[in-house]
């Protein structure tokens, strides 16, 4: 009877919030705390890249872009300086940097060799401070945070593929795509690592160190890494800068399959090919922004079917 009377109860008020559920999920998200994207991910069942919660995952991220306005950039940097300190004197990195991204863009940062790329890169993605200036991260000046605050927003909303892969190389590429996910204490962990390798093409390879991957297959160990936590900015340091120009191309259609799903994504790169595939490309040169450029759209292979055979059998 008691447990009738509660059923019945339970049933009434679930019914009742019904209208107000897409709301709740609003409210949800930003209260989930660290790696809260991760979290509501759990209890869905998740395959390669386009399951249902994949789909879920589009309209949360279209929920979190719509509650910021579009027009307001979701990366900022005011007048960035950063210097770093030698015996030999100062290297002035970065000189009075100013860059706006929006939400969704796909977008290059280009320039020669020691021009600044990775020193900017390194402070977009909250793992450096600059010495002067203001970084807005989705509308939160993030500039004075260190330490544990800066690794909570990196952890929370920010992906990172370096230029030298950042892999341990005793891990298995499993183990690799695992670790942001056992720091957050995310709750099927080596199924969502595996998901994510899947999506990038190396399901047949899980068990493999990085020694005995290729160049290509390391990048996209790197990758699976990075989406793993479900970010909604990916930053990729030179992500083809290694690889034939055959498993770049794939490299770059993951990416933008990456940005279909609702991702911002900035990568740094040498090649005028991978940047012309980005909406708009900032020149950098001694530390300074010389130009921003607008590139049309461009046609890209789906992730379907970039993962398919070409993807697992190359790189
Ligand atoms: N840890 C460091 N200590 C001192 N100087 C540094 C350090 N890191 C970078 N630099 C200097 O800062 C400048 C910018 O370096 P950065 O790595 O950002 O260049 P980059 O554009 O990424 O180059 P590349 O295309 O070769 O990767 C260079 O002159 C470099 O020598
Ligand atoms: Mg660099």
């Amino acid at each position: 009877m008691a447990l009738s009377v509660a059923l019945s109860l339970a049933l009434t008020l679930a019914l009742s919030l019904a209208p107000v559920w897409p709301i709740s999920l609003v409210y949800l998200w930003p209260v989930c705390g660290i790696q809260a994207n991760c979290l509501w991910l759990d209890g869905f069942p998740r395959t390669g890249g386009c399951s249902a919660v994949a789909a879920f995952s589009e309209v949360s991220k279209g929920l979190m872009f719509n509650s910021m306005d579009m027009n307001q950039p979701l990366l900022e940097l005011r007048q960035i300086v950063k210097r770093y300190q030698l015996d030999s004197g100062d290297v002035l990195a970065l000189d009075r940097v100013n860059m706006q991204i929006f939400p969704g863009e796909m977008f290059a940062i280009t320039g020669p060799s020691g021009s600044g790329k990775s020193t900017l890169m390194n402070i977009l993605g909250c793992l450096d401070n600059a010495d002067e200036g203001h970084y807005i991260l989705a509308g939160e000046d993030v500039s004075e945070l260190e330490g544990d605050d800066l690794s909570d927003i990196r952890n929370r909303k920010i992906g990172f593929v370096f230029q030298s892969f950042n892999l341990l190389p005793r891990l298995s590429a499993l183990e690799n795509v695992e670790m942001p996910l056992l720091y957050a204490g995310v709750r099927h962990a080596r199924q969502l690592a595996e998901e994510a390798l899947a999506t990038v093409g190396l399901a047949d390879r899980i068990h493999h160190e990085p020694p005995q991957l290729s160049g290509g297959q390391r990048q996209r160990v790197a990758i699976a890494r990075a989406i793993v936590t479900d970010p909604a900015i990916i930053l990729a340091d030179e992500p083809t800068g290694n690889l034939d120009s055959r498993v770049g191309r794939d490299i770059l259609n993951l990416f933008h399959e990456l940005n279909r799903q609702g991702r911002t994504i900035v990568v740094v790169t040498h090649d005028a090919s991978v940047a012309c595939h980005c909406g708009r490309e900032a020149q950098i040169r001694d530390g300074r922004v010389t130009e921003i450029l607008e590139h049309p759209p461009v046609e890209f292979q789906s992730l379907s079917t970039a993962v398919s055979t070409p993807l697992a059998a190359t790189g």
